[in-house]
């Protein structure tokens, strides 16, 4: 059924120059680091998160995965957001392939304080409690709205985690929307963090992959982490061109889905029975609550009527604006959810 897609910013389409460039990429197998086309993108990449090197991974999951591996050992505890995608969404991988234990720290709006850093790590002196090795920041914030991270807190919390002896990683899955927002280079979000993972899948349109960032020292035992994986893709340049075009064309566009989530956030909140806080719609993400309707009611209607979109609980919703979403899309979605709270 052709409708206005909201489900997820990974529903983007290639833009038809990503396509022309994965027909024309030069290829090579990228597992013995012969791909020029993946190579460029990995110098690229590295220089825009302001790292030394960067491997080009399946998904952002999987980047996530390694960016744990790389920084602990089996036995030991990474510190997460409760709400992160790292502990929400990735099917315990930290336990099941790193053997390490997540500790979840509950946050009001996904940002964590220095001191709920502090406050999370184990005493190294106590035989009983497993040793505190890393830990894990999410910019923009997923499951707290799309939220952005001052970067000063970014920053604090940070400075908090090294000063314990943490390693830090980034889920940057979105962190060019965070920098868009922000109004900074990633690698000024980026410079917070030891090793990042940003998602080329997402806002910025690509069909595959997303990138892992960090030390040449992390990179180099990362490939080892997704050789171990199933990960190592051969003639991946296919992907990675249009992981290029991403970078050179799709970023500054990101500010358009802002102002679409806006505008869709706005006009929600003016329905009857819906609940939208309109503080934390900062990025591409709407989040809003139902008063009157269950949620999978609302979405089962709206997508009679050729709009997508996934419930998040009982009596809420996530809508996502993305390349392929326009202003029109928006108030004709606007539409669709009246007509539906009303019917
Ligand atoms: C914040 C965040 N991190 C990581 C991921 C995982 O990315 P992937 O779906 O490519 O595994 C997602 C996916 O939605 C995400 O929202």
């Amino acid at each position: 059924m052709p409708g206005i897609d909201f489900r997820s910013d990974t529903v983007a389409m290639p833009s038809p120059e990503m396509r022309q460039a994965m027909v024309t990429a030069p290829l090579g197998d990228d597992v013995f680091g012969d791909d020029p086309t993946t190579n460029r993108l990995m110098e690229v990449a590295a220089g825009r998160m302001g790292k030394e090197a960067a491997t080009f991974v399946p998904s952002g999951t999987m980047g996530n995965l390694i960016g744990i591996a790389v920084s602990t050992q089996s036995g030991q505890e990474l510190i997460a957001d409760a709400d992160s995608h790292a502990f929400y969404y990735e099917t315990a991988g930290a336990a099941a392939v790193c053997g390490v234990q997540i500790r979840p720290v509950a946050t009001e709006a996904g940002v964590m304080s220095p001191e709920q850093v502090v406050g999370a790590v184990r005493p190294r002196d106590d035989p009983h409690q497993p040793i505190t090795a890393a830990i894990t920041f999410e910019n923009t914030h997923n499951r707290h709205g799309g939220i952005v991270w001052p970067l000063d807190a970014l920053r604090a919390a940070s400075d908090a985690a090294h000063e314990q002896g943490l390693r830090v990683h980034l889920d940057g899955a979105r962190i060019f929307n965070a920098a868009v927002a922000l109004g900074v280079d990633a690698s000024d979000i980026a410079d917070c963090a030891d090793t990042v993972t940003f998602c080329l899948s997402k806002g910025l349109a690509c069909p595959v992959g997303s990138i892992f960032c960090g030390s040449a020292e992390d990179v180099e035992e990362a490939r080892r982490w997704r050789k171990r994986l199933g990960g190592g893709m051969r003639q991946v340049g296919v992907l990675a061109a249009a992981g290029l075009i991403a970078l050179e064309k799709m970023v500054d566009r990101l500010a358009d889905d802002h102002a679409n989530a806006r505008t869709l956030a706005e006009g929600l909140a003016e329905l009857p029975g819906v609940r939208c806080d309109l503080n934390r719609v900062q990025t591409n993400l709407v989040y809003f609550d139902l008063e009157k309707m269950p949620a999978g009611a609302f979405v089962d209607e709206c997508t009679k009527r050729g709009l997508l979109s996934d419930s998040t609980g009982l009596r809420s919703i996530r809508f996502v604006t993305h390349y392929g979403i326009d202003a029109e899309d928006v108030q004709s979605a606007l539409k669709i959810c009246e007509e539906v709270l009303n019917a």
